[in-house]
């Protein structure tokens, strides 16, 4: 194997040259094989924004954060914001250098060459696809509840429409909740349902959880097969279905709904925010922070979830009229609103109802319900906006995921058949179907939590990659003049900003934590003295990286002189990534092992590079 070939980069003129080859850049007129369709301006690009930002996190997610930080979950929202906004930048200055659908793909062959771009490649799958399959499984929460609530005597509905929980959710849950759920609950639970009792009813007679009685009457109800429960989530396959058909007919029609949506779930947010207000009481706000600051990090998932979207807009970028002035603005336009919002639902919700009360699925719902303001219909307004709103996530993804592949295949990485574009609808139709089916079957049987973990963890690292990327490229456009965008992140030097900045973090840790150092080296779990070793010391590992890539980050700031923003971007990303426990570290490295051996077996051989290379005799390269 010639290792070199590995870590070719393409440079931003040749990527540029390639994406023009086949499709036009002068909007509707194709020339045979037909380029995609470039229908949009940057109003529609803040709405795509918006439309993937603003989903399954605030809508359900930031229930469980609010209970386990308290209103103080606030500071996470302000602490990731921030982290975004340098991402941002650097998608920004990448996104007006090389508008071309693959995103932080493409960046990255220009920035680390061909082996990096493929892992970020196959680590976006994640982001896309499993984060779509949390955002389908949420979905599907909110859509039972909602049909639960459509109460309807004169039909026969006086429950409302009721699903049978072994076809709304998946197989982990109900096994977990069944086996974790002691003997008299569930024979409590099993003669009520025998008496005829909704599931609704159960809950609010027995205190038993509402999500905990769902889960024992699908594991109780299921048919089997064999003796083994078939349980699934039908609803998330279906939305995904549906939603793959729309991206499949085109962007222009997908545009048009999207637009649409957003509107309605700002309205709703804006709803939220305001009524609740009136609803805040100051002593929901005290302690504000009740279980301190690793309280507030458990939120760290659920919390960056809520902010990944904004990336998914360079994606879109050969679809723009303008990418290279459009794409960037949409990206901090939509970010900066969502952020300022987010912040405002943070305050409301843990202002209207105690932090203890919001470990619920549908917190926005519940504070309007019976357990806080106590106004139905506002309640009911934002479960049928909830549905409304991850419809529009999902469709952001299942649009920015087939574009990945798109750019992926063009680069001869992936099978032709992954660029391929429909005649008639000019949308990357093979990509589309694909993803979809990838995205639907395992919506079925996944779990919620264990599938955000690891769409987050995915998601960060390739900011960490893009962010790495503006440093690498910006050295190298130094020494090669490659082009450069219109957007570039404003420049500031971080020789002595980044040491300052470590001395002042250890400081304060030192000074709020006089242990930390020893902390540091303790091998001995101090809450549960059984849990010594490797046991205990294989938890801190992504820590241990985490202090590594600080050292040689400073050193390279100092000795380099490099761009305070992507640096700031890089090392806040990667500290996210430290707080995502080392079970989901685990499974995400396997993926990108999975991904390493898909590459040498495919990648490697069929690279359009890697043969221009050789045919050219590296000439090739210098373009
Ligand atoms: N930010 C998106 C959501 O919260 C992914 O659903």
């Amino acid at each position: 194997m010639d290792y070199t070939k590995l870590f070719r980069r393409k440079s931003i003129a040749l990527i540029q040259r390639d994406a023009a080859l086949g499709y036009s850049d002068h909007g509707d007129a194709a020339p045979e094989g037909g380029g995609l369709r470039r229908a949009l301006g940057v109003v529609d690009l803040t709405a795509l924004g918006i439309a993937a930002i603003i989903g399954a996190s605030i809508f359900s997610m930031i229930g469980t954060a609010s209970y386990n930080g308290g209103p103080a979950v606030v500071f996470l929202f302000m602490f990731t914001a921030v982290a975004c906004a340098f991402s941002a930048l650097c998608y920004a200055q990448f996104a007006s250098a090389i508008p071309i659908a693959g995103s932080a793909y493409t960046y990255a062959y220009a920035s680390f060459g061909e082996l990096i771009a493929w892992i970020i490649g196959w680590d976006l799958l994640i982001e896309y696809a499993i984060g779509n399959i949390a955002v389908a499984i949420s979905w599907s929460d909110y859509f039972t509840s909602l049909l639960e609530g459509i109460k309807l005597p004169a039909l026969g509905l006086k429950d409302g429409i009721i699903i049978p929980s072994y076809l709304t959710m998946d197989f982990l849950t109900a096994s977990r909740a069944f086996s974790g759920m002691e003997a008299a609950a569930a024979e409590q639970i099993s003669s009520l349902l025998a008496q005829g009792n909704t599931l609704e009813t159960i809950s609010r007679v027995t205190e038993i959880k509402r999500t905990t009685v769902d889960a024992y009457a699908a594991w109780a109800n299921a048919p089997r097969v064999g003796g083994f429960p078939i349980i699934c989530d039908l609803p998330a396959l279906v939305i995904v279905v549906l939603i793959t058909a729309l991206v499949f007919i085109g962007i222009r029609e997908s545009k048009r709904v999207s637009n649409v949506m957003v509107a309605l779930k700002l309205a709703t947010i804006l709803l939220v925010i305001i009524l609740g207000a009136f609803y805040v009481r100051l002593e929901n706000w005290s302690p504000f922070a009740p279980n301190g600051v690793s309280g507030v990090l458990k939120g760290v998932a659920a919390v960056f979830f809520a902010y990944i979207g904004f990336d998914a807009l360079s994606t879109t970028a050969e679809e723009c009229k303008n990418p290279q002035r459009d794409l960037p603005r949409a990206m901090m336009f939509s970010l900066v609103l969502c952020t300022f919002l987010y912040i405002l639902i943070a305050l409301v919700l843990t202002g209207m109802v105690s932090y203890e009360q919001l470990q619920v699925g549908d917190p926005l719902a519940y504070v309007f319900g019976a357990e806080g303001a106590n106004i139905p219909w506002v309640a009911g307004v934002i479960a049928v906006s909830a549905v409304i709103a991850l419809a529009t996530v999902l469709l952001v993804f299942q649009l920015g995921q087939p574009r990945i592949w798109m750019a992926m295949s063009r680069d001869g990485l992936l099978p032709p058949i992954f660029s391929s574009i429909h005649p008639r609808f000019r949308t990357p139709w093979f990509s589309t179907l694909v993803t979809g089916f990838f995205v639907a079957v395992p919506a079925l049987f996944m779990n919620l939590t264990e599938v955000t973990d690891l769409a987050v963890i995915g998601t960060l690292f390739a900011f960490v990659l893009v962010c790495g990327g503006v440093l690498v490229l910006d050295r190298k456009s130094e020494q090669e003049g490659q082009a450069k965008g219109r957007f570039r992140v404003p420049y500031i030097n971080s020789r002595y900003v980044v040491p300052a900045l470590i001395v002042v973090v250890i400081g304060s840790l030192l000074y709020f934590n006089p242990n930390a150092l020893s902390d540091l080296f303790r091998t001995v779990d101090p809450a549960d003295s059984t849990i010594a070793g490797w046991d205990y010391v294989k938890h801190k590992i992504p820590l241990y990286g985490y202090i590594v890539l600080v050292a040689v980050m400073a050193y390279n700031c100092v000795r380099y002189r490099l761009s305070l923003i992507p640096v700031l971007g890089l090392l806040s990303c990667a500290y996210l990534m430290t707080e995502l426990g080392i079970t989901n570290w685990t499974r995400f490295l396997i993926w990108l092992g999975v991904g390493l051996i898909v590459y040498l077996l495919y990648g490697y051989r069929h690279s359009k590079l890697g043969k221009r290379v050789d045919e050219t005799n590296g000439e090739e390269l210098k373009h």
